[in-house]
């Protein structure tokens, strides 16, 4: 299995809407185990496709204590949503912020299972959180879309301040060419 680079906020790429997926094959499954192995070892509790700029309808997501009970969902949809309360939640792509937001805490969504069969589950509370902003990202957007701009400029510039950063320490220990 390989682990993926995770695209950050700003990257534009996080802003392209995923197409769906065509045909579920041993290529979309070896995508889903990568993407697996590099949301566990973030970690975190859901990934979409997006986020690794794949740009399909497919998400990741495991909620449980123990880290194994992997789900995904690919062509997701809600086709209910209840119950819409505050629930802070936080993004891969933004790393170092939370914040909370109205989302529904009873979802039910029918999407295809990795061996391409229909199927249809009530998620609750944390799941229920984590498919609608797997969901919002396949659509191109963000957590921090829902802030203040002020909120989401101050998120904008101190991570654009800190990738800077990174690439400037790589670049002082990279060996020179010879
Ligand atoms: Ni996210």
């Amino acid at each position: 299995m390989t682990r993926l680079t995770i695209l950050e906020y700003p990257d534009p790429r996080l802003r392209t809407r995923a197409a769906p997926v065509e045909r579920v094959d041993a290529a979309l499954r070896k995508l889903i185990d990568n993407m697996l192995e590099t949301m566990y070892a973030a970690p975190g509790v859901g990934l979409a496709a997006t986020q690794v700029n794949v740009h399909q309808r497919l998400l990741v997501a495991d909620v449980s204590e123990q880290k194994n009970q992997p789900l995904v969902f690919i062509n997701p949809e809600i086709i209910k949503r209840e119950a819409v309360g505050k629930m802070q939640e936080g993004c891969l792509s933004v790393p170092g912020y939370f914040e909370e937001l109205d989302r529904a805490h009873v979802v039910r969504v029918r999407a295809l299972d990795r061996d391409g069969k229909t199927f249809e589950q009530v998620a609750t509370d944390l799941l229920a959180v984590v498919i609608q902003h797997e969901m919002d990202h396949l659509d191109g957007k963000l957590f921090v879309d829902y802030l203040s701009d002020l909120k989401r400029t101050r998120i904008r510039n101190k991570l654009e301040k800190d990738q800077r950063q990174r690439v400037q320490e790589r670049s002082r220990t990279r060996t020179p060419a010879l």
